[in-house]
């Protein structure tokens, strides 16, 4: 028998080889780029592109790739009517969920071949932002927005949810924060990804998988619960004096710690500075000593760095959008990676099929239902 070899949690097991990304102790680097340049520098345009095809693009492959996702971006009445008819209260990852695999079906693009399958993420990049600011309006009452060709893919989201031109800094921040969450390699939800590929399934269903792993708690929601949690506090020492006792109980915090990053996550160091930026623009000192008082006291106590959703969730609060929202636009920044990966699964697949090991009751004979009990 080969040996057998088990770790919970798959912790340090290398599932696969990639090409996508690197996510080590120290750096993080999306086909070789690191994230510091790429977030100072780059557009989560060419971020997708650079994913989706294996280098950044040229300014004439970077017009003809917006070309592309603007021409698929408003969804079909269909798809509308069926995030309409959804009851208010189901959660936005619920929804995108359902809306994603409806849009599908109006994919001409179907196949799996290379070229195909870059079509498809086209088509599902396009479609997230539009999913997510038509379910917002009509949760508003009001009527949806065509998307308007020449934005951003940021102003765009931003624009469809509030009907107007967003300011450059809103703009700023949403782009950044999509940058920072585009991929990590074989997290959760890629790899939810990933198997479902690997048994010769589609794009749409590997998308969709991502979306149902993305919105645990543990995983992409917790951006959106960290936030709850900030929005319980009025106070520095009362956020104190919660987490120290949240610590004796044992309690897990949103947006804290990481499988991979034991010296901190970068992401969340690139993005904090900003997001206190934007706290003291808009007058909102409190929340943020509410936010410090939590990080410095799992600090102290547990020594756990933040992880990107922490300051990701108060960076969307403060821009004025609801939290149900926020593991959806983690959805519109992920489709990217998951994508790459898909493809990258399909031209090179194994099915991934690992073992258990049993630890149920030992063989026994079955008994009709008559004799048991
Ligand atoms: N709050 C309190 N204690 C924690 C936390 C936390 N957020 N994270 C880890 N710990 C403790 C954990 O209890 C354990 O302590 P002890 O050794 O005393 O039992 C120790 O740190 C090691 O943690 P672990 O549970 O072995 O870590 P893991 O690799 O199995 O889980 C994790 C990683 C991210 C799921 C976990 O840290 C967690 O649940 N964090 C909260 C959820 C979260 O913020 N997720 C976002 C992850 S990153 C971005 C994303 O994917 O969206």
């Amino acid at each position: 028998m080969a040996e057998e070899l088990y770790r919970p949690g798959l912790e340090g097991i290398i599932a696969g080889e990639t090409e996508v990304s690197t996510v080590e102790q120290d750096s993080l680097a999306y086909r070789g780029y690191p994230i510091e340049q790429l977030a100072e520098h780059a557009t989560f345009e060419e971020v997708a592109y650079l994913l989706l095809h294996d280098d950044l693009p040229t300014v004439g492959q970077l017009q003809e790739f917006t070309r592309r996702v603007d021409a698929h971006r408003n969804l079909p009445a269909a798809v509308t009517d069926t995030i309409a008819r959804i009851p208010p209260q189901v959660p936005g990852m619920d929804v995108l969920r359902t809306a994603i695999s409806m849009a599908g079906h109006f994919d001409q693009s179907s196949g799996g071949d290379r070229e195909q399958l870059v079509e498809q993420a086209i088509h599902v990049l396009a479609v997230v932002p539009s999913i997510i600011a038509t379910r917002l309006r009509l949760l508003d009452g009001k009527q949806p927005i065509d998307a308007k060709p020449g934005l951003s893919h940021a102003a765009q989201f931003l624009y469809q949810a509030f009907g107007e031109e967003p300011e450059a800094l809103e703009t700023r921040l949403i782009d950044l924060t999509l940058i920072l969450y585009a991929e990590h390699e074989f997290n959760a939800s890629a790899f939810a990804a990933r198997v479902t590929t690997s048994t010769l399934s589609d794009m749409y269903s590997a998308i969709v998988t991502g979306v149902g792993t993305l919105k645990g708690p543990l995983h992409g929601g917790a951006n959106e619960e960290a936030m709850r949690l900030i929005k319980r506090f009025s106070s520095g020492p009362e956020a104190k004096a919660w987490t120290e006792q949240a610590i004796v109980d044992k309690q897990k915090i949103m947006g804290f710690g990481h499988r991979v990053y034991k010296n901190g996550d970068h992401r969340a160091r690139i993005l904090e500075p900003l997001m206190a930026d934007l706290a003291r623009q808009r007058g909102q000192q409190n929340l943020l000593d509410v936010y410090f008082a939590i990080k410095d006291t799992i600090w102290e106590r547990k020594q756990i760095h933040m992880n990107v959703d922490y300051p990701c969730g108060l960076t969307y609060y403060l821009m004025g959008l609801p939290i149900d929202v926020y593991t959806p636009l983690f959805v519109a920044s992920r489709v990217t990676g998951w994508a790459a990966h898909v493809i990258e699964q399909f031209t090179n697949n194994r099915i991934i099929r690992p073992r258990s090991r049993y630890v149920g009751p030992a063989l026994r004979d079955y008994r009709p239902a008559a004799q048991r009990g």
